[in-house]
């Protein structure tokens, strides 16, 4: 009886344990060369970001329609740090890896006609700030 017990304990902790590992995991970087803001990020922020995070006030003061706003951040710091995008806010943000579910970005449902990243978009991002964020 006990013996029981403690084998449902364990596989409980087990699951637990899987799912985080899950929930920490990134999508693999993307492998395309020489990755830059202007050809290959711009685009995608255009579509899905900067209607919200650019202009006079946007949102997190954060600006993300020009490479020199997002290498800024905010007054709370940096979003990117280059070379290390597992590290950079924005990829936990877009890779839903915020405890607080209200740094999802972008967030759903939205009246910008932003969608969710796909996993090769999150990639590519990750490639890009990996890359040296340029
Ligand atoms: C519909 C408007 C909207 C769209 C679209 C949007 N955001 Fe946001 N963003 C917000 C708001 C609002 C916050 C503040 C959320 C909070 O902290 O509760 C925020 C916060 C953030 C932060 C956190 C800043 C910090 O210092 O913690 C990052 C990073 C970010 N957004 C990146 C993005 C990216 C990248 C995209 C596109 C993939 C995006 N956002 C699309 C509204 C938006």
């Amino acid at each position: 009886m006990k013996l029981t017990i403690l084998i449902a304990v364990a596989a409980t902790l087990a699951a637990v344990n899987l799912a985080s590992a899950q929930e920490s995991k990134l999508p693999p970087a993307s492998t395309k060369e020489n990755i830059t803001y202007a050809t290959d990020i711009k685009p995608l922020f255009d579509a899905n970001c900067v209607k919200c995070h650019s202009g006079d006030k946007p949102k997190a003061h954060l600006k993300l329609d020009t490479l020199e706003g997002v290498l800024k951040g905010n007054k709370w710091g940096p979003v990117v740090k280059a070379g290390a995008a597992a590290d950079s806010i924005v990829v936990k943000a877009i890779a839903h890896q915020t405890k607080d579910h209200d740094g999802w970005m972008p967030p759903m449902p939205n009246r910008a006609g932003a969608k969710t990243l796909t996993p090769e978009q999150i990639g590519l991002v990750i490639g890009w700030i990996n890359q040296g964020a340029k």
